[in-house]
This record gives C-alpha cells, structure tokens and sequence, in this order.
C-alpha cells in the first residue's frame, strides 16, 4: 500500500459514477494514524480513512507543475488535462498545446498578451519554441502558407462565450500585423467585423456579445504575403432572436445601438423612441448592457460601414427597415369571426401606419397579408384567414425574413468590398487563410431546430479533426509501412451518415416533410421513426405523444423538441406577404427580397445549410488545417473561477481525449525526403551530403540531429516525426543558417574593410613621405646654414692670420728702413732685393692676399657637403663623386662647436705652457728665425721629423725669414702641378709600396699616437675634405704619414723656389697629413711674441 505523505500530491477519485465527474487533483494536507487529509484543486478538506484509501492515487510529476503541452503529461487522462488547465488558468496560462491544437481557456479579463511586443515576439516561430499562445497559432498558418505554398484554415470552436469570436479577431490582427502592409483593403477587413457583430451578436445569459451566426473569414493573400482581399461566408443566423429573447438577453445589438447613437431629427423621421418603447427589444427584461456602450458603438458601426463602402442612403434604408421592424413588433392583432372561421384584424395604432409608411407598402395590403394566409393550390392562390396566434406568428415571419435578409445583404455588401475577384484567376493564384468561427456543440434542455443544424455542423467538424488527427494518418502510417499501435477513436462518421449523408438521412427526411404541404412535425416523425429507428444514432420519442427525438452524437446524446421543426426548416413567408413586398415602393426592400424568393426560395433552410456546409467543409479539406479549442471555465463570466465539471463537458465536446492518444501516438510531422533534405541539408556537412540518395540523407541528418534512439521513423517515401522532433530540427537549422550567414558577413565585411585599410594605409604612407620629406629638407636647410656660418668662422681665422703676418712684415720692413744703419739698410735692401727677385711673383703668383686666402679655401664648400662647386686649385683630384658622400657623416660634424671647444681649450691651456712642457730642446713658445734642428713636438718616426723640419723650412720662406733656394724647376710637369698634387702623387706611389707591408696595425698605432685635442683645426679642415676624398685616399694618407718615399719628395719639392701659393700647399698639405707638427709650427710661427700675448 502506498504510503502518503504530508505535501504528496495525488488524485481523488470521488464520484466515479457521475457523468462528468472525474478525479480531482488534491494536497496531503496531514497524514495521521492510518487517515489522511486532503485538500482538493476546489479548496475541499476530504478525510481519508485507510478503507476509502483505494479513492486516492499518486500524481505525476508532469502533473504537479503543469505542462505547456499536454501530450507531455505523465498522467494522460482527463483528470490529468483539466488539472493542467486549472492549475495554468491560476496563474494566468490560459493558453495550451495539445501537440499543434490548442486549448484557450476565456481568462475574462484583460491580460497583457496582445500587445505589439507579443506580436513581434511571436513572429515567425515554431508551435512549441515560445509558451502556447494564440499568436503562435497564426504565426504557424501564416508562415506555413508561404512556406509550403498551402491553404491553411483555423478551425476556432467551442461553446458561446467561450471566446472564439476573441481568438478570431486576435488572429486577425496577428496576421494584418505580420503581413506588413497597412493597406486599406487591410482595414476593410478589420473593419468588418464590428458591423457584422452590431447585425449578428446579442447579449445573452453567457455572453454580452454572442455571435448568433456562424462565420468563415477566409483572408486572401498575394504572392508576397501581403493581405489583398477577404471573403466572408456566415451560417445560420438565429434569426428568431428579433422577436423573442429569453429572459437577461437582448435582441440584436444594432437596435439599441441605433436607439442609442442615431441623432433627435434621424429618430423623428423615423418615429423612433427609446428601446423600452418597442416590444421586440423588451421581450428579455433587458435593454442595456453593463460592457457595452451602445452610443459609442453606433459611431463605429457608422464609420465601418463608410470605410466598407456603405452609402448614406443604404445606411439610411438599412435604419428604415429597422425601425419598420420595431414597429411592426408593436403591431397587435385582435380576433374576430367571420364566416364561423376564427379571424384576426389588426389594431389600429400609429405604429402600424409608420411601419407601412416605411415600408412603403399599401396598409390594406399589408393589413391583409398579415392576416390571411395564401398558398398556391394547382396554380391558384388559395387564401384563408389567420387567427390571432397565426397572425402575430405571420408577422414574426415576415419581420424575421426582413432582418434575414437584411444581414445577407450586408455579407454580401461587405463581400463586394474587400473580394477582390481577379485574385481568383489561375495567374494571380491567391493563398489563403481561413478562419472559422463557428458554434461549438450544444445541448441544452430545449433544444430546437436551430441546435440540430450547429451539432450537424459540429459533427462535420469533428469528423474533419478526427479525419485531419488521426485516420489520415493512421492510413498514410499504413502506407508507408511505419510501425503503429493501433489505437481506438471515436469515428464519429456512423452518426453523420444516419444525420445528413445517406440517402434518405434524418435532415433530408425533415427537408421532404417541409415541403410537403400537409406534412406536420409529426408526420415527419413518424417518418424519421419508420426509417432510423433502430439505429444507434437515432432514439425514438419514448411516446407516440412525445415529441421529442434523440441523436447520439459524437459528444453525447442530444434530444430536440420536433415542435415547430417543419416551419423552421421551411422559412418561407407566405405568398400574399412576398406579394406586398415585390409591391412595395421601397426598392432597398425590392431589393433584398430579390433573387432569393420564388423558385429558390423553395429550398428549406436545413438544406441550405446543409449545402453551405458541404461547401464549406470541401475547401477546409484543400487546407492544412490548426484547431483552437476555446474553453470556457465558468458561466459567470468571472475571472479566476474554473468549473471543473463545466470543463470536462467542453474538452470532451472538442475531442480532446481523442486528440491526446492520438498524437501521442503518431506521429504529426511528416516530410518527403526530398522535402525534408532541401529544408535541412545543412545540418548535415557537405561530404556527408548524398543528393542522389535523399533517403539516406535524411536519415544522417536525424541520427545527427536527433539521435539514433529517438522515435523518429522513416517510412517508404517520407520521414515522420514528432512535434519536440521539428522544433529540434527547426532550431539547428536555425543555428546553422545563423553561423553560415555570419561567415559570409565576416568575408564581406573583411573584404571591405581590408580594401578600406590598405586604401588608408597608401594615404597615410603618402602623408608620411611628404611629411618626412619636408622635415629633412628643413633639417638639411638649417644644418647647411650652420656649416656656411663654420665657413665663415675658418675664413675669417684664416683671412685674420694672413692679414697679421703681412701687417707683421710690412712693419718689420718699416722698421728696418727707419732704424738700421745706412750699410745694414743697403744690405737689408739687397736682400730684400734679392727676395723681391725671388720672390718675383711668376705669372700666376700674381694675386693678392684676399684672392690667395680664396683660393687656398676656396676648396670649402659653398653649400653644404662641399658637393657644390668646384675644388680649389690642387685639390681637384681630391673631388669625389658627390653621391658617395654619406648625408649623415656631414651632418655630424661639429663645426661651430668644436671651434668654441677650441677656443675653450686654448684659454685653459696657454701656449707657453704647452711648450713648456711638450717642445723638444732649447725650443721655446717664442718664434725663431731659424732652421730648426729638432722638430717642435718627439717624434719616433724618423719621416715624420723630417717632414716636420722640411715644413719649418717652407715656413720660414713664406715668411721671408729664409732665401729661397737659386734652383729652378726640375721639370715643367713638376712646375705646373700644384704642390699638394705633387704631395698627393708622391703619397700615391708611396702607396703602391707601402700597401704591401703596412699592417693595420700600423694604421691604428699612428692614429693612436696622434693627439687628439691638438689638431682640432687641422682636423676640421682635413676630416672635411677626407670625407669628401675616397676611400682608398683616407687609406693612402693613412699610409703616407709614415712613408719615406714621401719624405723624401717632400724635400725634393722644399728644396726648389716655390710661389707663395706652392708654400701654403705645402704647408697646409703636411697640415692636413701630418697635423701634429705641422700645425704645431704653422702655429708657432704665428705666435710671435710681439704680436702674440700668452692667451691668444
Ligand atoms: N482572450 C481573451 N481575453 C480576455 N477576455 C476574453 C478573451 N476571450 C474572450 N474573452 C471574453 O469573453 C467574452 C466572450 O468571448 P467571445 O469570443 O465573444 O465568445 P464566443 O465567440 O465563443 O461566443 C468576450 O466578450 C470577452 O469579454
Ligand atoms: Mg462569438
């Protein structure tokens, strides 16, 4: 025995034997010695004691929580699903999915699910990806219709008030939404709605605004899914609701709407008063109603029917004949005897004549046909006259046919303006999606005519879902050799045979009694007796005096009353009345009378039905259809109250429990191979795909997708699967198109950005280079002034020396003149003479000291680098090519600073005290006029003391100091090279000696041993003109400065008479080869101590 304990949740299974009563779903509130107490889904306390423990069953998880599908409960009963309701209509769930079908419990009261954010939300999603809602219904038709190129139709059904009309104007709305274009036609269609509710709807006990009329809205959509036009079909309108109405419920809202909206002066024209005034709008006890606002409704129905395309003057017909009807309702009869038979007249009151005023009928006539009754006997109208009773009864159907005829004239007139016939044409071949919203299954105490046609209706409607969920596939299971459990169902076609399909069926039998014109309900009876009863489906009246028959519907057995069945069927008005009417004045009365009477008119209201079903139910067949089950959980109309038993009625009525094992058993989605390959080959990878084998392909892409163990199944030409098994797929399809869409966004995007960057990165290198150019030209600019101002500081050092030593001499001649004895001064002139003789300028010595200092620095460039311009004379052979020049070398020369480093160094050091402490011998920093013996600076290098005294030797020339020698050039090729050529082709040959012994090291040693700082000036005059020289003429210098070779020329080259110019080559040559000493003495023979003080 199972053991309960507090908090388990379990069934309770009460009142087995009633009818619709099954297990309630209950709490372990406490569990106590062997009882337990119960609090049940209704807030019942139940006691269980151990013996009635066998009433008390464990629930299903599934079952505690609720499932948003109900083929997912564990305990799949119909205790089960209406637990799942209950519990999700609590917490305002009141949408749910039996797989694809789904249940709409009426929340009556406003929920926040409609909005636009809910419409976008559900926007082309699978049935099964967002919590149930209605909107995922009409997603599914509206996307499956563009999809798969397919009708669909969305059968609504349930009892009145149960919400279907709401369900249909959500999905209306949902699809004039999605379908994107807010078209007139689009609004036309919206707008249809509110004047067939004012015509069609009225307040009853269960609904303020019940549709009276069965409706199927099917919306016409173009290629691109864009509403193009609508077609309305309507059934069976109950229309003897214009002259009776059960107590709490009203006539047709349009009436007290009119009362209500229409203006004081319409009103007059009409002789209209308020509702209470009329006895057709009073017969309920109830003419206003408390949700509606019937002025504010008016205005609506006014503008609708102008956006419908309803002109004033019908709109104004369409009042006169209702008013007509409100007071032909106030019309009474009262009852005479004429010729011993019970006759009736009319009483004389204003209503009767304001009704043939507005008819615009002759009174008498009307008078007369309301009274007598003619009928047509062998071709001649046989007339008899009307009782009380059978007058007022006539009346009723004359003003019943008005208003019925009324309304299909405003169907047919909305129909004119949103069908659009060339849609209708094999090219333009529209899609389309239908709506019916049509009564759902009734059985009431007293059911009549009216009920019978809505179950027949219902029972085509459940043969449909039955067809649609379960034998189709059964069959196509079978088919396709797919393994299935055989189920049983409740096929309820055995009953529609007995009703309206087999020859000789229960309707067409009733259709034959009507219009036979002595047939009576009962005669047709005993008829229907005679040939069904002992069928299953029909149940006799117990009595030959009852009149009541039964049918044993597929939701239950349902006894109509046969009274009036025959006058019903009939719905023909007599032919003095159609007489009146073709007589009438007013053509909109002509009018809708028209084409509808005479012969056609023949045909019984049960076969017109019939026929409009038939229609009906063929194009529901071309569809794929979506059902929607509306539940209504109370009778209250009140929010949050769940009748339990009420709502085991309707899902029993909608065939629900069918629908569960059926589809839990089946399998409801189905694709071809080729179908389901094309839609999810790319969940499958590309090697994997075999086109020519589409079988094989779908059943890789399941086994990847959904497992090999899943109860999918592949039958012979399709695969079928189940409802999760699609939202699966559609989801990694889903997936897959997501990340193959990216990629390619990816590649593009990468292809145009790259393109973008490499266009941006040529400009910013053009803007680099430019820039960069301009930088260096500005750069080189202000380092080329600074060497140009360099240039000038060693001229002007220069020009500054020369100009002293010729000040010097001039003064030292001077002197001599003025102060030496006669024979001295004789002598002195001789020698000077003879130095004038010498030093007897040759033609090319011939310049003075500024063209001298010119040409001698001339050599330093003009502009920066020296590549300017030509080299003085002498240098020539030093001129290299210019693009050997290295910018960067000349940039970092030094010029100006080293000069001021010079300067720097000469005021620490003094030159007596640098000769102090470096000159060899007796040598002092005073200036001698003598051939030196030693010279200045140590040398170890025997060339270099030579080249040193030669140097000195050249000096003292120069200076005049020393006689040139009486030799002349040895050869004119010597004479007429320059002496720093001479120098410089001497080094040259020395070179080719010295090449091959110098070492390196040698180089480097003769660098190192020279001085650094004692040869600033040399060296800023040398390094510059060694940078502009070759290579191998740094390297032969290098050499030279210990060649012997060169000595020796050297003296070959002092011991000649030479020119001025020739001794500055000389000098200023070793200067820059042999800068230690000769600068030395160059200096030294400048610091002569009269004109020198110790800091110069
Ligand atoms: N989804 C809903 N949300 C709120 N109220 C609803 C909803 N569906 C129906 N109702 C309420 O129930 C009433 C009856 O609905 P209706 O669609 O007219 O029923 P039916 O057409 O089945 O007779 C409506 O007037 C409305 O007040
Ligand atoms: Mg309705």
């Amino acid at each position: 025995m199972v053991v309960f304990r507090k908090g388990d949740h379990v069934w309770l299974d009460t009142q087995p034997n009633s009818e619709f009563n099954v297990p309630i779903g209950a709490v372990v509130k406490e569990s106590d010695s062997g009882r337990i107490l119960l609090e049940d889904d209704e807030g019942k306390e139940h006691w269980i004691t151990a013996r009635n423990m066998h009433m008390v069953h464990l629930m299903h998880p599934s079952s505690v929580q609720g499932v948003e599908d109900m083929i997912r409960l564990g305990d799949l009963h119909e205790a089960g699903m209406v637990h799942n309701l209950l519990i999700r209509h609590q917490e305002h769930k009141i949408y749910t999915y039996t797989g694809s079908i789904l249940v709409a419990v009426n929340p009556y009261q406003l929920l926040p699910l409609y909005t636009v954010d809910q419409i976008r939300l559900y926007c082309n999603k699978r049935i099964g990806e967002l919590p149930p809602h209605v909107f995922a219904i009409a997603d599914n038709c509206y996307f499956n219709m563009k999809r798969n190129k397919r009708d669909q139709c969305c059968v609504i059904s349930g009892e009145s008030g149960a919400g279907k009309t709401e369900s249909t104007k959500l999905i209306l709305q949902f699809l004039a939404a999605v379908s994107g274009q807010h078209s007139w036609i689009e609004q036309q269609v919206l707008e249809a709605n509110p004047i067939l509710e004012a015509f069609g709807n009225a307040k009853t006990i269960r609904n303020d605004n019940s549709s009276r009329f069965g409706k199927y809205i099917d919306i016409h959509f173009n290629q691109s899914g864009v509403i193009e036009g609508a077609r309305i079909e309507q059934f069976l309108l109950e229309k003897s609701r214009v002259c009776r109405q059960a107590p709490e419920e009203r006539n047709y809202h349009i009436f007290y709407c009119m009362l209500m909206g229409m203006n004081t002066e319409q009103k007059k024209m009409l002789n209209l008063g308020t509702a209470s005034e009329y006895t057709y709008l009073t017969m309920g006890n109830c003419t206003s109603c408390d949700s509606r606002n019937d002025a504010k409704d008016y205005a609506h129905i006014r503008s609708a029917m102008k956006i419908l395309m309803f002109s004033d003057s019908e709109h104004w017909d369409i009042s006169k004949l209702l008013a007509a009807i409100l007071h032909l309702g106030n019309v009474e009869f009262q009852a005479a005897v004429y010729d011993n038979l019970d006759c009736s007249d009319v009483i004389d009151s204003p209503h009767f004549s304001i009704a043939t005023k507005l008819l615009e009928v002759d009174s008498s006539e009307l008078q007369n046909s309301l009274t007598n009754l003619s009928i047509i006997v062998r071709g001649e109208s046989v007339s008899r006259p009307l009782n009380v009773a059978q007058a007022a009864n006539g009346k009723d159907a004359f003003v019943k046919g008005i208003y019925g005829r009324i309304f299909l004239w405003i169907v047919n007139k909305i129909n004119s303006a949103i069908f659009n016939p060339s849609s209708q044409k094999p090219k333009d071949r529209h899609q389309s999606i239908g709506l019916l919203d049509i009564f759902g299954f009734e059985n009431f105490s007293n059911n009549s005519f009216e009920q019978l046609c809505i179950n027949i209706a219902n029972e085509h409607l459940q043969q449909f879902f039955v067809h649609h969920v379960f034998k189709l596939e059964q069959e196509e299971y079978l088919a396709e050799h797919i393994t299935w459990n055989n189920i049983d169902f409740t096929d309820n076609h055995q009953a529609l045979e007995v009703i309206a399909l087999k020859p000789m069926n229960i309707i067409s039998l009733i259709d034959e009694e009507s219009r036979f014109p002595k047939g009576t309900d009962a005669t047709m009876l005993v008829k229907i007796n005679s040939l069904h009863g002992k069928s299953n489906v029909y149940i006799p009246p117990k009595s030959v005096h009852d009149t009541k028959f039964g049918i044993n519907h597929f939701a239950g057995v349902v006894f109509y009353e046969s009274k009036d069945f025959l006058e019903k069927n009939r719905d023909t008005l007599s032919a003095n009345v159609m007489q009146v009417v073709h007589s009438s004045k007013n053509k909109y009365l002509r009018e809708i009378f028209q084409g509808l009477d005479t012969t056609k008119r023949l045909s019984t209201l049960g076969g017109q039905f019939k026929q409009s079903l038939e229609k009906l139910m063929k194009i529901l067949e071309q569809c794929q259809p979506y059902f929607i089950r509306c539940i209504k959980p109370n009778d209250y109309k009140k929010p949050l109250l769940f009748d339990r038993e009420l709502c085991i009625k309707q899902l029993r009525y909608s065939g629900m429990m069918e629908t569960i094992q059926i589809r839990k058993a089946g399998y409801p989605i189905r694709y071809s191979f080729e179908e389901f390959f094309e839609r999810y080959r790319f969940l499958l990878p590309w090697s994997q795909r075999q086109k020519n084998d589409a079988r094989q392909s779908c059943i890789s892409i399941s086994q990847a997708v959904l497992g090999k163990d899943e109860s999918w199944q592949v039958g012979r030409t399709k695969i079928f699967l189940k409802d999760y098994h699609d939202t699966v797929l559609e989801l990694q399809l889903q997936n897959v198109l997501t990340d193959k869409v990216l990629l390619i966004q990816k590649v593009m995007r990468g292809l145009k950005d790259r393109s973008q960057f490499l266009k941006q990165r040529r400009s910013a290198v053009a803007i680099q280079s430019a820039w960069r150019g301009y930088c260096c030209r500005k750069e080189f600019r202000m380092s080329l002034a600074q060497q140009h101002r360099a240039a000038r500081v060693i001229q002007a050092h220069a020009r500054g020396m020369l100009a002293r030593h010729t000040f010097q001499r001039m003064k030292r001649e001077v002197m001599l003149t003025d102060h030496l004895p006669t024979q001295e001064r004789e002598e002195a002139e001789a020698r000077q003479g003879r130095n004038v003789l010498a030093n007897k300028p040759t033609n090319h010595d011939v310049i003075s000291d500024q063209e001298m200092v010119d040409k001698i620095f001339g050599f330093l460039p003009s502009m920066i680098g020296g590549q300017e311009g030509q080299a003085p004379l002498g240098f020539e052979d030093l001129e290299t090519k210019p693009n050997k020049l290295e910018e960067v070398d000349l940039d970092m020369v030094p010029m100006s600073v080293e000069l001021e480093e010079e300067a720097h160094g000469l005021e620490e050091y003094t030159f007596p005290k640098f000769a102090a402490t470096y000159f060899q011998g007796s040598s002092t920093h005073t200036h001698i006029r003598r051939q030196l013996r030693h010279p200045l600076l140590y040398h170890d290098d025997k060339d270099n003391v030579l080249a040193s005294l030669a140097v000195w030797v050249i000096i003292l020339r120069f200076m005049g100091d020393l006689p040139e020698p009486a030799m002349f050039a040895k050869s004119a090729t010597t004479k007429s090279s320059s002496v720093m050529t001479q120098i410089y082709d001497t080094l040259g040959r020395k070179n080719q000696v010295q090449l091959k012994n110098d070492s390196p090291n040698m180089v480097r040693q003769a660098d190192y041993r020279e001085g650094r700082k004692d040869n600033k000036i040399s060296k800023g005059i040398s390094s510059l003109k060694l940078k502009r020289s070759s290579k191998l003429t740094g390297k032969v210098t290098e050499q030279l400065r210990t060649g012997e070779e060169a000595f020796q020329e050297d003296i070959s080259i002092s011991q000649r008479p030479m020119s001025n110019l020739e001794k500055v080559h000389f000098i200023i040559g070793n200067a820059i080869l042999r800068p230690n000493e000769s600068s030395l003495l160059f200096l030294w023979s400048c610091c002569c101590p009269s004109n020198l003080t110790d800091d110069s």
